[in-house]
């Protein structure tokens, strides 16, 4: 990290660090430099503490993933990492311009739990998201397939922590997951806020007004599987859908502003534009996939996986709120 030549304001932001030097005074850039030298993969904000309602803590999660932005810069513009640690340059490839996802096996598969969108609300939102973002990412931008829109629960098996199993050993997962499913209410939810992470991954941020929370869901799957690994990847009560994945630089109408252009005010102006279409809006949760990923981000790349669907046991109305 030891610049040759000081980063000049007057050129074109190439990347974080740049930016970060025309317009924060010298300590602060020093601690913004050690963040992204640590360049934490999506997913690893530090738990929320105990305490509190679910509902605040979600709400004080939110509120910090929403400040990644500006605190650690647009660091996907250099190649950010995903969750699985991988940076998206490795995860796309742009052929005969198209965007191609360079799909990877996944050794062991991975073996997710995660709650299920209906098309008839992600379409809702996987339109506002194209509306605001095609225009400047035609070819440098990934959509999520508003098919498989899901939220990430809880996995019996991760690429941190491979447990390998055998056929009848997953099916005895899927019964236990079944039993699980049985007594768990339809959840109605409500889109709390998008935001864009440092790493470039568009994502819905959700809260629940009613229905079994995805904290006690998490802790009812975790009794249901105690051999799924002791680390999991998400906070427990978050409640996230990714929307997209930023590729590369935007494209302006007039070239001349690219010289000046504050990359994150940029992308905060497009996130506001996403949240004024789409915030507040309310969608029903009704069954759970238990996935087995082939490939690696199977169910962001549209990869190959078998899946088993699960709907709740518990009818409508019966929700046992919030916990
Ligand atoms: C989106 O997902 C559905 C269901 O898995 C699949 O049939 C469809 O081909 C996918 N679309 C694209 C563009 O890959």
């Amino acid at each position: 990290m030891a610049a040759t030549k000081p980063p000049s304001c007057s050129t074109r932001l190439r990347s974080p660090a740049t930016t970060a030097a025309c317009f924060l005074p010298a300590s602060l850039l020093l601690f913004l430099l050690l963040l992204l030298l640590r360049r934490p993969p999506m997913g690893s904000f530090p738990p929320t503490i105990p305490g509190g309602s679910v509902s605040s803590r979600r709400a004080e999660l939110y509120g910090r993933m929403a400040r990644d932005l500006d605190e650690r810069g647009a660091a996907f513009l250099d190649g950010g990492e995903t969750s699985q640690s991988l940076t998206l340059s490795e995860l796309f490839d742009t052929r005969d311009g198209a965007v191609v996802p360079m799909l990877k096996a996944a050794n062991p598969p991975v073996r997710a739990n995660v709650l299920y969108l209906d098309p008839e609300f992600a379409s809702v939102i996987s339109k506002a998201v194209k509306e605001v973002f095609l225009p400047y990412f035609n070819q440098a931008i990934w959509f999520q397939n508003m098919s498989i829109y899901h939220f990430s629960m809880f996995h019996t098996s991760h690429h941190l922590e491979p447990i390998v199993a055998t056929e009848d050993e997953i099916e005895a997962e899927v019964d236990a997951v079944k039993r699980v499913t049985d007594d768990v209410c339809p959840l109605k939810i409500i889109l709390d806020q998008v935001v864009l992470t440092s790493t470039g991954v568009l994502l819905g941020l959700w809260q629940v007004e009613s229905g079994t929370d995805p904290a006690d869901i998490r802790s009812r799957l975790r009794e249901a599987l105690p051999r799924a690994p002791q680390k999991q990847l998400y906070d427990p009560v978050m409640l996230h859908t990714s929307l997209a994945r930023i590729l590369g630089h935007p494209k302006l109408p007039q070239e001349g502003n690219a010289q000046s252009l504050d990359h994150v005010k940029f992308f905060h102006d497009l996130v506001a534009q996403v949240n004024s279409k789409i915030r507040g809006f309310q969608a029903t949760v009704k069954e759970l996939w238990f996935v087995e990923e082939y490939d690696v981000l199977a169910l962001a790349l549209n990869g190959k996986m078998k899946v088993r669907r699960l709907q709740f046991g518990c009818k409508e109305g019966q929700g046992n709120g919030k916990i």
